[in-house]
């Protein structure tokens, strides 16, 4: 169901759910505004519609109680900017200033609710106290669109019991990113995968389900260093876990026998500390010194990924090819955007999928556009190309 089949919104009291939860810095700015921007054109199409807008989203992981640094107070003052009227900010979720700024909204009216993280029963492994709070959200309205792709990988009150208590549809945002990603589900070949990031353990399900799906398997980030372990190579100080050693050399056998090409750095920028000012040098894969981490792959990597990428029709893009955020450790990170720009300009389909990944590219400069699509879901769009069923949409279609 998508917001036509809900009728004629006029006067309704509409509750979306969007995934407003945006990286901010320490003086409360917001660093990348990309999932807010994402969330505007639902909002401001049912505005316009005439609908009375409450917007609801979370910021951050706060443990069921107000804490100021997770307010969203901030992102009601962006989304005014950027849909260029104001928007109403209640200071609770369900309490007397929420239900006191629902009474006064005007048709076309938006108002965003504090975070809803703020109240225990959002993400309560218990039914009953989810289903509670749920109630409490599904009084404030008429009908329920769920938008924030973000989090329907996440079977909390406002994401999944709120569906099963409102009229309800997905938002133009969740409609779009079902819709890309399902193509990567269905690629044109060659398909080549880039993952990076941190840590191996949080990729374990994807990469087990894309070494199904995948012709090429890029891999970078600090998560690399364990397949450099599982490859026989010491890595010095940089990331390692070392009980996925063994998991990872797995994959790489499966990998062979799948005839899925597993491409790993052949050279890396290792460092003596992670800070952008530490003496750093371009070392071989196979000879980090024992008291350097690596902190980016080498630019012969950089080449060599960007050749495999630009050689795909298919590319998605998950996780940083390494310390992006320091400039001597952004090169691998920036090689891999550009070469994505390069396929998507020569007819590839190219996504970039996750917050850290969506911010790099925002940061080194390159525009959204660029890409065939840069994906607001993090953990959501990994948990998609697992083949995992996301309860936020699977309510969706009870
Ligand atoms: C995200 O950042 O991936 C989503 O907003 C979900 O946030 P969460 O991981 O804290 O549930």
């Amino acid at each position: 169901r998508t917001i036509s089949d809900l009728g004629n919104l006029r006067g309704k009291t509409v509750l979306v759910r969007s995934d407003l939860n945006v990286p901010l810095d320490s003086s409360g700015a917001i660093t990348d505004d990309g999932r807010v921007r994402a969330s505007v054109p639902t909002i401001r199409s049912l505005s316009q519609a005439g609908a009375r807008v409450v917007v609801c989203a979370h910021l951050g992981r706060p443990k069921g109680a107000p804490e100021e640094k997770y307010s969203l107070r901030p992102v009601a003052d962006r989304l005014s900017e950027l849909l260029d009227f104001p928007v109403l900010f209640a200071t609770d979720t369900v309490g007397e200033s929420a239900n006191g700024t629902v009474d006064r909204l005007n048709d076309g009216d938006v108002a965003l609710l504090e975070n809803l993280r703020f109240n225990p029963g959002e993400t309560s492994k218990d039914d009953a106290e989810r289903g509670a709070f749920a109630d409490q959200l599904s009084h404030l309205a008429d009908v329920f669109v769920s938008d924030g792709f973000g989090v329907v990988h996440r079977k909390q009150a406002s994401v999944y019991d709120i569906a099963e208590r409102l009229p309800q549809a997905a938002g133009g945002l969740v409609e779009t990113e079902v819709a890309v990603l399902e193509r990567l589900t269905r690629p044109r070949r060659p398909y080549a995968v880039a993952l990076g990031g941190a840590k191996v353990s949080d990729k374990l399900g994807v990469i087990e389900n894309l070494l199904k799906q995948a012709d090429m398997l890029l891999i970078g980030g600090g998560m690399v260093f364990t397949f450099l372990a599982a490859q026989g190579y010491e890595v010095g100080t940089s990331l390692l876990e070392a009980d996925q050693v063994a998991r990872v050399r797995g994959y790489l056998v499966e990998a062979e026998n799948r005839g899925v090409d597993i491409v790993l750095p052949v050279d890396i920028v290792a460092a003596t500390a992670f800070s952008a000012d530490a003496e750093h040098e371009v070392v071989p894969a196979g000879a980090i010194p024992a008291d350097r981490m690596g902190l980016d792959i080498g630019p012969e990597s950089a080449q060599l990924f960007a050749r495999k990428i630009r050689s795909a029709k298919t590319v998605f893009w998950n996780g940083p090819m390494g310390a992006f955020e320091m400039a001597p450790y952004a090169d691998g990170t920036r090689e891999v955007a550009q070469a994505l720009v390069d396929a998507t300009a020569a007819g590839a389909t190219t996504v970039v999928g996750g917050g850290d990944s969506a911010a790099a590219v925002r940061q080194l400069g390159f525009a959204d556009d660029a890409f065939t699509h840069i994906s607001t879901g993090g953990g959501a769009s990994l948990e998609f190309l697992e083949g995992k069923t996301l309860p936020g949409l699977s309510v969706l279609d009870d």
